[in-house]
């Protein structure tokens, strides 16, 4: 996949600029707070409908305007689109060769995207709504009606939710009876797919970060309350059955729903020990690589192509060796666009064929 060019309109602190990029590596060099992150977002954005760093849309727009817009022109198998993002404080629309896209989520998984950034050791430290997150980002790039059936059931919670909580005295089980035969119908989905991709980046992550490091197993422990190691439909089925039945008196106490999807988490664990307590700074660091790495060779398996790579500054961070690696993954066929303040951090071979472009206060300039 390849993003021929994009243009931003009163995109954070861009008035209005365009980029051409080219095919292989492209390089953003600027001092700090200039707006070299703001472009990587506004690729995410035009991607995923959502930014990777801020929860609130509003932020996009430029202080002061009230819209914003993101175009950009995307090759996938050789077929290009022209793809638009715009908000405003009342809506957020996307289109695909000028034509609207109603749902979101027909819209997304259309252009993978990975991306690295310096908050991604947050992954590991972070709650597990983060680690949640992170599934169904990378799950709904690959598979929207992932993204479908994931709204459904959060709808689906937010109703038994209120119900729980309002009816505490006078709970009708029928009604209950059915909430929650339609959540464990949607859960079934939603945990076949994160055993499958779990299951496939545990088939990736080993020899990468094995690569890279030179040392350590690493692999990854998907936490679902099932105590199975794969999905298994009708062992599934009955387990939430049990769990529904034998909860039910402390939900009604808490007004929650206190079993399924939603509760899921994901232990990183380095030669069998969590590497949120064991991991050295850079043993996780190492770990959030391989995760992505990994992902580069899932994309590419499931859509037959590679997703374009944003690297958010993280060469300021690693040692040579693991830079050296790093490159030997990402060889050649794949579009990267690179972040950083100093063209020095960046190896001599990757800035030959490169663009380059210089990023000062929300101006852009081609060297
Ligand atoms: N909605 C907005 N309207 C106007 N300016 C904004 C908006 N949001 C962020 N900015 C400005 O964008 C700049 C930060 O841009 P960005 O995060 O891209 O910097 P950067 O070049 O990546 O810097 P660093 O090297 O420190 O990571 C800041 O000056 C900030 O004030
Ligand atoms: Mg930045």
């Amino acid at each position: 996949m390849v993003l021929d060019n994009i243009t931003l309109i009163n995109f954070r602190n861009y008035s209005k600029a365009t980029l051409e990029f080219s095919d292989n590596i492209n390089i953003l060099i600027g001092d700090n707070a200039q707006g070299k992150t703001n472009i990587l977002e506004a690729i995410y954005v035009l991607a995923i409908t959502k930014s990777h760093r801020s929860l609130i849309d509003n932020n996009l727009i430029k202080e002061n305007e009230d819209f914003c817009n993101l175009k950009g022109k995307v090759r996938v198998k050789n077929i290009s689109r022209n793809l638009e993002f715009f908000l405003s404080n009342k809506e957020k629309k996307v289109s695909i060769n000028n034509k609207q896209v109603k749902k979101l989520t027909d819209y997304i998984s259309k252009f993978n995207i990975i991306i690295f950034t310096p908050d991604d050791l947050e992954l590991i430290k972070g709650a597990p709504s983060l680690r949640r997150k992170f599934l169904n980002v990378e799950i709904g790039q690959i598979d929207n009606n992932y993204l479908n059936i994931l709204n459904d059931y959060n709808k689906l919670l937010k109703t038994r939710n209120e119900y729980l909580k309002m009816n505490s005295s006078n709970i009708n089980d029928k009604y209950l009876n059915i909430l929650t035969d339609k959540m464990i119908e949607k859960s079934l989905y939603i945990y076949r797919k994160r055993f499958e991709f779990i299951n496939l980046l545990n088939e990736n992550i080993q020899n990468i970060y094995s690569d890279i490091t030179n040392n350590g197993n690493l692999s990854i422990t998907y936490l679902n309350n099932l105590n199975l190691d794969n999905y298994d439909e009708q062992k599934i089925k009955d387990i939430m059955i049990k769990k529904y039945k034998s909860n039910l008196k402390k939900e009604i106490v808490l007004g929650l729903t206190l079993f399924g999807p939603h509760k899921d988490d994901l232990i990183f664990k380095l030669d069998n020990r969590d590497i949120k307590l064991y991991g050295s700074q850079g043993q996780q660091r190492s770990c959030i690589l391989s995760l992505k790495l990994a992902e580069i060779n899932i994309f590419e398996k499931k859509t037959g192509e590679k997703p374009l790579v944003l690297l958010d500054d993280i060469f300021s961070e690693l040692d040579d060796t693991k830079k050296n690696n790093i490159i030997k993954y990402i060889n050649n066929d794949i579009q990267i666009v690179i972040t950083t303040t100093d063209l020095n951090q960046i190896q001599k071979e990757l800035l030959l064929e490169s663009y380059i472009y210089k990023i000062n206060n929300g101006n852009i300039e081609r060297q």
